[in-house]
């Protein structure tokens, strides 16, 4: 390493059994914490046959104290003699503080052109060397250079070193795909924003499915931060596409009541032979058909002889059914896009778009420089499975083609469990699990990253979440949750996955290709992009302001003038 490695402050001393992985040391007091990164000098034997002196680098993933001058027998007696250890002669510095380092590798200290760069240890680090902790710049340099990143982006500081800035890899967050999750107020949404920001300063596209309304603040905030790029709010829209009926027909079979064959049947007939225009709404569509299935069910009831429209072999009662079920559809829609509208409408000041259409319009949906958010508050799960189907399917082939009409683009799927739930949960059979699953698995090429964040990573699609190469992991306080997480993740070590139940808000474990080896992060809370408009929920202040509505107001006063007169009714009861 650098001359300056001598101005390392000595922490310790390396104990006697060592490995290429791992190795003991013996603490100074107070001088390193768990998380820290530890140096300690060694000479490893090269190709060439020579001998070189290297630095080798480690993370520190336990400490355990124990002081020997003070058996048990002792402290008993303490105890049971209510003495203070101060009025004994027995020893209160005499701690022994054991660090065990998870070696990171090496860095050459000859090797002046790769001086902070990483290399695996191949030969065992000496016994009875200096431990020694490395200045903090030292400490990102070597970061830095072993990530070898082209385009490294800043998302908070080493856990244990609130100096070391750490930074992820770009290139590999937008190509693979990756899972972020702990539990409800652990961290991840302040994640994703410090992700997007970075991302919004290259100019990378990004999609955001919102339900929450946790990205509005992107919105707000455009002018002063973001000046350069381009943010836009949308709500959704169901239409329907050509191909797309599988999924017109899965909408109308979940949301409506459940039917019998012969009336599935008639729902078949009726989606053959009515029409509807690509990118049209679904709403209106399912209008249509509620429309045409009375005009059917009145041919039929009304034929004549020899005359047939198609429909004679359904029973009349066949096709109710089926025409009020579709209208109980269209009224569940409605319903939906109106809940969406309300909570649009608390936020006047800001200005939501209808979806465009992502098979004629993609370029409206995804371009350089853009931020789109999707709004999907008030939505239940089936139909913003069907939104996020039809949308992602439409952008995704407009990647493959030859003629690429879109950039790549990195889509950050919020409260993941709604879109992708496991095959045990899946009982709806959302569209967008396959949609998803094809994204994830073909997306690689084309440039289509996806970030899945859930509270709950085991009841998430385990296809897709295997494919997550990187993963960041926030306070996990849920026993199977926890198992999830050391079962499915091949880079966290036991120590990290230990500490998952004790980390506080902001803090994460990241690991995978974004990272050289897994780090212990405090993640930098942007306050600024916080949505002003939703803010932290505050019911006692909501309720301190209240003020009943004109409405209740007058149905408040009728009742006490009817209460009054009940109470001036003298007359007895019979
Ligand atoms: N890096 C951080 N530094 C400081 N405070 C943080 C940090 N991250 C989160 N917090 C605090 O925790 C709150 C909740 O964080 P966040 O909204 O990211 O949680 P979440 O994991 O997305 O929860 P949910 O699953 O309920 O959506 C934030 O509003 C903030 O007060
Ligand atoms: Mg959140």
């Amino acid at each position: 390493m650098k001359k300056n490695s001598t101005e390392w402050i000595s922490i310790g001393t390396v104990l006697g059994d060592t490995n290429i992985d791992t190795f003991f040391f013996n603490l100074k007091n107070h001088k390193a914490k768990k998380g820290d990164i530890v140096t300690t000098e060694s000479k490893v034997p090269t190709e060439e046959g020579k001998v070189v002196p290297v630095t080798v680098w480690g993370k520190i993933t336990s400490i355990e104290s124990t002081n020997q001058f003070f058996p048990r027998e002792a402290a008993q007696e303490l105890t049971n003699s209510n003495i203070d250890i101060r009025d004994t002669i027995l020893p209160t510095t005499r701690d022994e503080l054991i660090c065990k380092v998870l070696i990171l590798g090496y860095t050459n200290n000859l090797d002046i052109n790769n001086i902070n760069r990483l290399l695996p240890l191949n030969y065992p680090v000496r016994p009875a060397a200096n431990v020694k902790y490395p200045a903090s710049e030292e400490v990102q340099k070597m970061l830095i250079t072993s990530l070898n990143s082209k385009h490294p982006i800043f998302i908070g500081s080493l856990l244990a070193r609130a100096a070391v800035k750490i930074r992820v890899d770009a290139d590999n967050l937008v190509s693979r795909h990756f899972l972020i999750t702990g539990m409800s107020g652990s961290g991840k949404t302040v994640f994703v924003r410090r992700l997007i920001a970075e991302m919004l300063k290259l100019l990378f596209p990004c999609l955001v499915l919102d339900i929450h309304g946790d990205y509005l603040g992107f919105v707000q905030k455009q002018k002063k931060f973001f000046p350069n790029n381009k943010i836009k709010l949308f709500y959704p829209k169901l239409s329907v596409n050509s191909e797309d009926k599988e999924i017109i027909y899965t909408l109308i079979q979940k949301l409506g009541k459940s039917l019998t064959d012969p009336q599935n049947d008639y729902l078949n007939t009726l989606l053959e032979r009515i029409d509807y225009e690509n990118g049209a709404s679904i709403v209106e569509y399912i209008n249509l058909l509620v429309a045409r299935s009375r005009d059917f069910i009145t041919e039929r009831n009304s034929n004549t002889k020899g005359r047939s429209n198609g429909f004679s072999h359904f029973k009349a009662s066949t096709m109710y059914v089926v025409t009020r079920s579709l209208r109980e559809v269209s009224k569940k829609l409605v319903k939906m896009e109106q809940t969406n509208f309300k909570h649009r409408n608390k936020m006047k000041n800001l200005n939501f778009e209808e979806l465009p259409d992502p098979v004629s319009e993609p370029e409206k949906i995804i371009s350089k420089g853009q931020l789109s958010i999707l709004y999907l508050k008030g939505y239940e799960s089936l139909p913003a499975s069907a939104i996020v189907s039809i949308l992602l399917e439409a952008l995704f082939s407009h990647r493959q083609e030859i003629q690429e009409e879109i950039p790549p683009f990195l889509t950050i799927i919020e409260e993941a469990h709604n879109f992708i739930p496991s095959r045990a949960e899946n009982k709806d059979n959302l569209p967008s699990v396959d949609t998803i699953r094809r994204l994830i698995s073909e997306g690689r090429k084309f440039g289509t990253g996806i970030a899945i964040v859930s509270q709950q990573p085991n009841r998430l699609d385990s296809t897709i979440v295997a494919q997550c190469n990187s993963q960041i992991f926030f306070r996990i306080k849920n026993q199977s949750n926890q198992r999830f997480v050391r079962e499915t993740s091949e880079y966290a070590d036991k120590d990290d996955t230990n500490q998952l139940p004790n980390l506080a808000n902001g803090q994460a474990i990241i690991c995978g290709q974004i990272v050289n080896f897994s780090l212990p992060v405090q993640i930098q809370f942007d306050e600024h992009l916080l949505n002003d408009d939703i803010g932290n929920e505050d019911f006692i202040s909501t309720v301190d302001k209240w003020n009943d509505k004109e409405s209740v107001k007058q149905r408040k006063k009728f009742a006490k003038a009817f209460s009054n007169i009940s109470d001036n009714d003298i007359r007895r009861p019979h």
